[in-house]
């Protein structure tokens, strides 16, 4: 393997000021993204979402971000997950945003809310129809399956069960759910790892911006 205390990288792609922030946090994030979007970086909406069991125990995976407005930053995934069951017991999570080619990184913790049912059907009936079998074949999600065969049999069954041209149902154990922000914080990377890092602090209606020691 190779020696990983000998890979480093120097990050001067770009600054961090003060008067560069957005007052907003959501617009700051939304213009961050476009930017991270615009890069060659496969899919930046790809974000590690991490949740805690009622012990504390942490667990983090990769999720689509899927919307991101006035309510919050919301996902979709199998509400009996492994993350489900966390967010079921201990809801909030902190997600998190790593933008290689911009030398940035947004964190953004908060309570979770899941999504309204009409919103998350209309969400799963935009999805590609395998993608909404894929969602009824991996009904216990996180739980074991026996063999890929077997995985390849159940989603064989389903397709056999909606015939084609006749809609998939939302399953119910299927949703959204919404990271409703108390906290950002913006990572800009700079040389001698002396990075730009600004958190906002939500306290009622307003945001409190300190920056941070990197
Ligand atoms: C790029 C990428 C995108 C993913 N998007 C989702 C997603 O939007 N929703 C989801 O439930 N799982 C998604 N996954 C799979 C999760 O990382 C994870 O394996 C799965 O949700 C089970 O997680 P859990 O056992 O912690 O609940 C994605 C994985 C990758 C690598």
């Amino acid at each position: 393997m190779s020696d990983l205390t000998e890979l480093r990288q120097s990050y001067a792609r770009g600054e961090l000021r003060r008067q560069d922030l957005n007052p907003d946090p959501l617009v700051q994030f939304q213009g961050w993204l476009e930017e991270a979007l615009a890069t060659e970086q496969a899919e930046p909406y790809a974000v590690s979402l991490a949740t805690a069991d009622a012990l504390g125990r942490p667990s983090v995976r990769t999720v689509l971000l899927r919307g991101a407005d006035a309510r919050g930053l919301t996902v979709y995934s199998n509400y009996h997950s492994h993350k489900g069951r966390d967010l079921a017991d201990n809801p909030q999570a902190e997600l998190l945003f790593y933008w290689p080619h911009l030398e940035r990184q947004v964190r953004v913790y908060g309570p979770v809310e899941r999504v309204g049912e009409v919103e998350s059907s209309a969400y799963f009936h935009k999805r590609p129809r395998d993608s909404q079998l894929a969602a009824h074949v991996s009904a216990p999600q996180s739980a074991p399956i026996a063999s890929r065969a077997e995985l390849e049999a159940k989603f064989a069954a389903l397709e056999a069960r909606f015939a084609a041209g006749q809609q998939v149902p939302k399953p119910d154990f299927w949703g959204g759910y919404q990271v409703v922000p108390q906290s950002y914080e913006f990572w800009q990377g700079r040389p001698n790892r002396l990075h730009d890092r600004f958190e906002y602090l939500r306290g009622g209606e307003e945001w409190r911006i300190t920056r941070l020691m990197p």
